[in-house]
């Protein structure tokens, strides 16, 4: 880094995270730390260190950091400390600040216990660069959760071994590692302890999760979860992002039988063609896949099916698109996200022949995402006149209003009620990304 000037040290902060669940995580727990030394949280505006957490799971992700680079380097109140944390910044590393020399300090996802030591460089003038991976210290360094907020995210499980053609994560992740039980039993008492009531527990591949209980005996993520629905004041448990390879038997049971494991299952198949699923790497074929969904369905026939899908992979025929189109026909999702292909420089895919036009790409999207709006919409009104318990999460946009999430992970809107109380609801109305419910007179337990 150019820069050797020195400079006060920041007093206060502001995260801005741009990716998956675990990335918020991550910068949940980045501004704990900041708050830890003493800074306090800001606006983008007025923060004297303004830190972008990073996704690098597909170029238009990766890209919008640099522009926001540019707006806080030229920012009216003066340019802040600009820290680059998260995936790209685990990929890109010392390139970063010879590209926008306005950063002052990059740290990766698995170095980020390490921010006090190296703000301090940063305002010394000094480089600050660390994209380490000492995956379970930075853990350990952590300071402990205080919660806050009904429902909270836990990263059990970090990394990814699959090696898909298409990804980045094995890249700026590493490899797959699961925490300790007593670790996560003690995360997720301090989280409960302050006020959530339910746990979303995470992971590149959650469902993965291996470790022992106290009693030294090997378990699986499904005896995590059962571990966890004994905790008192836990009311409900979610996982993501699950890999259909990692379904074990153990798991699919524990839908059926364990009531605080909500019925919503992200089960990404990514392709409904079993030729580019090989191409893509990965191990599993459109039936087999198939076969998981109805297992699970025969023990939890209500659980919402949530998925991804990628569309123009490299050598997609028309016909291995209508078979994906055919795959969300057998399905049936609540939800799904899909995406154009992004080629990732040093993945496999990316140097793939027959890579597909941005104009076919364009139309296979609207159409998969038609298909799947519908789907949604389906899923949404199939719940009117349905009662179920919703947690309310946070204040809705009108006077009174509360925003909180069904069983099936569906935004419903309530009149009343307090934040962080699971309430009966009825479900009046739904529309393709929210629902209404009317409050039943009995509050649920
Ligand atoms: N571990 C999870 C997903 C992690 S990334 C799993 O395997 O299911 C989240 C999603 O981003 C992936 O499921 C995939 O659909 C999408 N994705 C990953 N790399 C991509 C790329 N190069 N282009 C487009 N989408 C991609
Ligand atoms: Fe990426 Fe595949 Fe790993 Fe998921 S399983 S994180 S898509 S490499
Ligand atoms: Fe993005 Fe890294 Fe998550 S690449 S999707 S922030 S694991």
């Amino acid at each position: 880094m150019a820069r050797a000037m020195a400079r006060p040290a920041p007093k206060s902060f502001h995260v801005k995270s741009f990716g998956c669940q675990m990335n918020v995580y991550d910068g949940a727990r980045m501004a704990e730390l900041m708050q830890a030394q003493g800074m306090v949280e800001a606006g983008a505006d007025t923060a004297d260190l303004v830190l972008l957490n990073t996704c690098h799971i597909r170029e238009k992700a990766a890209e919008k950091v640099y522009s926001d680079i540019g707006r806080l380097a030229k920012r009216a109140s003066g340019k802040p400390m600009i820290a680059v944390a998260g995936c790209v910044a685990q990929a890109e590393g010392a390139e970063i600040p010879k590209r926008a020399r306005a950063v002052d300090l990059v740290v990766g996802p698995q170095a980020y216990h390490r921010l006090p030591g190296l703000i301090a460089d940063a305002a010394a003038g000094r480089p600050a660069v660390d994209t380490d991976m000492p995956v379970l210290s930075k853990f350990d360094a952590l300071p402990g959760r205080s919660g806050g907020s009904p429902s909270a995210f836990l990263t059990v499980q970090e990394g990814c071994d699959k090696f898909c053609t298409y990804c980045v994560v094995p890249y700026t992740r590493g490899a797959e590692v699961s925490r300790p039980w007593a670790a996560v039993m003690d995360e997720a008492r301090a989280l409960v302890d302050g006020g959530a009531r339910e746990l979303t527990l995470l992971g590149q591949n959650v469902n993965a999760w291996t470790g022992e209980d106290e009693a030294g005996r090997p378990q699986g993520l499904d005896g995590l979860i059962r571990a966890l629905d004994r905790l008192p004041g836990l009311a409900r448990i979610r996982y993501m992002t699950s890999h259909p390879n990692d379904m074990a038997d153990g798991l699919i049971a524990a839908h059926g039988d364990v009531e605080s494991l909500m019925p919503f299952l992200h089960l990404p198949v990514q392709s409904g063609s079993d030729r580019i699923l090989r191409a893509m790497n990965r191990a599993h074929d459109v039936a087999s896949y198939l076969r998981l969904i109805d297992r699970v369905r025969a023990v939890r026939p209500d659980i919402a099916v949530s998925g991804d899908y990628i569309v123009g992979f490299p050598g997609e025929t028309d016909a291995d698109f209508e078979g994906t189109m055919d795959a969300v026909r057998a399905v049936g999702h609540a939800m799904a996200y899909s995406f154009k292909y992004s080629p990732r420089t040093g993945t496999p895919a990316a140097t793939m022949a027959d890579q597909i036009a941005p104009e076919v790409m364009d139309e296979r999207l609207q159409r998969l995402q038609a298909l799947l709006g519908a789907q949604q919409l389906a899923f949404n009104r199939a719940t009117i006149g349905r009662t179920c318990d919703v947690l309310i999460e946070r204040a809705g946009k009108l006077p009174g209003q509360k925003l909180g999430k069904s069983p099936w992970l569906q935004s419903v809107l309530i009149d009343g009620g307090e934040i962080g109380d699971l309430v009966e609801v009825e479900v009046v109305a739904a529309g393709p990304q929210s629902m209404h419910g009317q409050r039943a007179q009995r509050a649920a337990a």
